[in-house]
């Protein structure tokens, strides 16, 4: 027989992101609407191994729906990925009465759920929170959207400085892995083209495709790079190094965009993203669902296996590369 799920526990873990407010208020909620109680767990696993814990009510979460940043506060927890810690961790939430957990975090954060829950047993519900937008099983991520907003908003800005001295920039955005906010915020912004790692990059054709731009009078050419790094090889900073070095008449910037990303308020989309998710890890905990990520394919509701979304990867559709490829002519 299941057990009977009377105190939830919510956290934070690894990177914010815009949005996480919105998923927490939805989860406090609902699960307040089925009359459980709440816990507010500070600073992601941390806060489990030390016991930070917050009773949480229905106006513990008033006015956060339009807030950046996470109420719970977050941290990229050491002592948990060591047995002793989630020991801790355990024993804690047992003696604080919580009986499932729900984890707002990208792939190392449900990494640690899905261990977690496997050594105790602990029923888990994951909620998809990072900019990044690398989890498998879901069309969105939490904090993708806004993130994608501020960095079109960023790239406009500069696009006005490349324009006037005919200059080409080079942009690096988050990602960690993953290119989505680069071949997007490309797309969105019209930069002529976008550095990712799931696609080969090679840096003669880039070079003739801006001097090609530049015998069409295109004198500024904004191209967006996606953090990854393999072998010392990506970044803004290599792909500008090696332009300046092999083609010197280009004059080239580079702007490294940082945290500014993981900032601001949630986007409206991100906040229904959020809102939604949310509601749906309550409902999913009281249908019986362990162990899962709630995620939204084709606008539904779906539950993916935290084991797959952790471990599958989510490719980037071809069509965006080709949109891109063609809009930027
Ligand atoms: O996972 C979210 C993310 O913002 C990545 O895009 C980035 O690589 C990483 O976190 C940065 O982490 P930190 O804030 O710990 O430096």
């Amino acid at each position: 027989m299941e057990r009977q799920i009377n105190t939830i526990g919510i956290l934070t873990s690894g990177g914010d992101a815009p949005g996480m407010n919105a998923a927490i208020r939805a989860i406090t909620r609902t699960a307040r609407f089925h009359s459980m109680n709440v816990v507010g767990v500070m600073r992601g696993y941390q806060g489990l191994i030390d016991g930070e814990f917050v009773k949480f009510t229905s106006s513990s979460v008033s006015n956060t729906i339009q807030r950046g940043g996470t109420i719970l506060k977050t941290a990229r927890s050491q002592a948990f990925m060591e047995a002793d810690g989630r020991k801790m961790a355990y024993e804690n939430m047992v003696s604080a009465g919580i009986d499932a957990l729900v984890v707002i975090g990208g792939n190392g954060s449900l990494t640690g759920a899905q261990l977690f829950a496997r050594e105790y047993d602990i029923p888990i519900i994951g909620l998809p929170g990072t900019i990044d937008n690398d989890l498998y099983g879901t069309d969105s991520t939490i904090g993708y959207d806004s993130a994608l907003n501020t960095i079109v908003e960023c790239v406009d800005k500069i696009r006005d400085t490349a324009n006037s001295h005919d200059r080409i920039f080079f942009i690096e955005v988050m990602g960690r892995d993953a290119g989505f906010l680069a071949q997007n915020s490309a797309i969105a912004s019209g930069a002529e083209a976008a550095i990712i790692p799931e696609s080969a990059t090679d840096v003669d054709q880039l070079a003739e495709f801006i001097e090609r731009g530049k015998r069409k009078s295109k004198n500024s050419a904004i191209v967006l790079v996606s953090e990854a790094q393999k072998d010392g090889v990506g970044g803004a900073l290599y792909y500008a190094d090696r332009i300046k070095k092999e083609y010197p008449q280009f004059d080239a910037r580079v702007t490294i965009l940082g945290h500014l990303q993981r900032g601001g308020k949630p986007s409206a989309y991100d906040r229904i993203l959020a809102s939604r998710m949310g509601y749906a890890a309550i409902e999913a905990l009281l249908e019986g669902q362990r162990n899962v990520m709630i995620g939204i394919k084709n606008d539904e509701i779906v539950y993916v296996p935290i084991s797959r979304a952790v471990k599958m990867n989510k490719p980037i559709n071809q069509e965006l590369i080709a949109v891109l490829n063609v809009l930027s002519m």
